[in-house]
């Protein structure tokens, strides 16, 4: 399988720019589904979570081109309802957009249960909830997910989400935007990608409005036409180029992002000693000279992100005295806790709470990546432990950051890539170098 060799002790600086929001374009790309024109993508991360959404497009019939390395168009004008390939739904959590998006175009959906980074149990309650609430006779079985528009379109409705997700908003939105009438979703998640979701649907013809706050509304319309569009920047990734800064002790100027998104990160930060400051697209980190010990709880936005938690997971390690660590979204996002231990961490785990005893040096060992944003955690630990650290299981970290590695690796980290041509989990058919 495919692994980063990472030689420790490194310290990053310079300037690094940041790629198009992961979480926004997984949900965009299915979206344009709902259009009968050409959608010309600006600032499309290049990572296998996007290809494997265009390659499912394509096939059910989308036309998908390249027109350079982030920016795509992709003309859905003939695409068909018909099954869509369950294996490659089945590797990523985004494909549950294409519940809504298929809906919303034909009527009618089936699609595998989502797969995706495991991190105990992810339901899709509320996404059903809201497709039943449209008018969609839904149901699982065997692994799929089998939805059908009653009366071959859906209508628009109210929705109380019993709980705050990022993924059923989006679905729901996405479903709503083509159906007849009026849709409120109440208790809606209101990360910055659901407002460029909602940005996207509106530049081609929608009519979402309230995005970004707990409340949106959608007047449904006939159809959507095609349009051009440009992806916000990824506050994770981002934030992880944050975090490696800090950790390294570096000094990294980090650019292309909107400050505002990151004021959760910058505010742990802050409060471990690491100087921040802000300009208008640009943030700059500045690792402290002692790292100082904290809390934190990871919340839906505008609170701190369960997607950094990983990575200061690590940076914790590196703190003087006991820094407590609070999961707020999911039951078991401690795996990579395992991981550190090997490298010399001391930490203690119970249920949703994980306690770092920091101060103590990480020495380089044999790691695996468990999941996406434990993986960039397990990178960041390499790159200041002694030694040589091995992880394997990358593709996970492929999956949601751009040219990863080669971006460190100009910051000054001493990276190499091992890559397994065997490698199943790998595909790539849309990119292009
Ligand atoms: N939940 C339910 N029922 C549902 C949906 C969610 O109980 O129908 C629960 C989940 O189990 C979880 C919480 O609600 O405990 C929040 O889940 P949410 O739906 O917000 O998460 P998601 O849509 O599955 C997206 C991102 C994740 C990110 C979360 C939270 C995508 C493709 N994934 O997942 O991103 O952690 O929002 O911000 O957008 C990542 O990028 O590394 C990643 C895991």
């Amino acid at each position: 399988m495919d692994q980063y060799i990472i030689h420790g002790g490194t310290t990053l600086r310079g300037e690094v720019e940041i790629s198009g929001a992961k979480n926004a374009a997984v949900a965009i790309i299915p979206a344009a589904l709902l259009v009968k024109g050409v959608c010309r993508i600006e600032n499309i991360p290049q990572i296998s979570d996007t290809d494997t959404l265009l390659t499912i497009l394509v096939e059910l019939g989308a036309r998908v081109s390249y027109i350079n390395k982030n920016t795509i168009e992709i003309d859905c004008s003939n695409a068909r309802c018909q099954d869509a390939p369950f294996e490659l739904m089945r590797k990523i959590r985004a494909s549950y957009y294409l519940i809504g998006s298929m809906l919303g175009r034909f009527g009618s959906a089936k699609t595998t249960m989502p797969g995706g980074c495991n991190f105990g149990v992810r339901p899709i309650d509320q996404h059903i909830k809201g497709m039943r609430a449209l008018g969609a006779d839904v149901n699982v079985e065997g692994g799929f997910v089998y939805a059908d528009a009653l009366d071959g379109r859906l209508h628009g409705s109210r929705i109380y989400l019993d709980k705050v997700s990022v993924g059923a908003t989006m679905n729901i939105m996405i479903a709503a935007v083509l159906a007849e009438g009026r849709t409120v979703i109440e208790n809606a998640a209101r990360e910055p990608h659901i407002v460029d979701l909602a940005n996207f649907l509106n530049s081609m013809g929608a009519d979402v409005r309230g995005a970004g706050t707990d409340s949106i509304r959608i007047n449904g319309v006939d159809e959507l036409h095609g349009g051009s569009y440009s992806i916000i920047p990824d506050q994770i990734e981002a934030g992880t180029y944050m975090v490696a800064a800090a950790a390294t002790g570096g000094e990294v100027l980090i650019t292309n992002i909107i400050p505002k998104h990151l004021e959760g990160i910058s505010a742990k930060l802050r409060e471990t000693g690491t100087f921040i400051e802000e300009y208008e697209e640009a943030i700059l980190v500045r690792g402290a000279e002692k790292l100082r010990r904290i809390n934190l709880k990871t919340m839906p936005y505008p609170g701190f992100p369960t997607d950094m938690q990983p990575q200061f997971g690590v940076l914790l390690c590196q703190a003087n005295g006991t820094s407590v660590i609070t999961e707020g979204i999911y039951d078991n996002r401690f795996k990579y806790v395992n991981e550190l231990r090997k490298m010399g961490a001391e930490i203690q785990v119970d249920g949703r709470v994980c306690v770092i005893d920091g101060g103590r040096r990480l020495s380089g060992a044999p790691v695996h990546a468990c999941d996406l944003r434990a993986g960039a955690a397990m990178v960041i630990a390499g790159m200041i432990a002694d030694g040589t650290t091995v992880i394997d299981d990358v593709h996970y970290i492929e999956r949601g950051y751009e040219r990863f590695v080669e971006k460190l690796n100009a910051l000054g980290a001493d990276i190499t890539v091992r890559y397994d041509d065997d490698d199943p989990e790998r595909i790539g058919l849309y990119s292009v170098s």
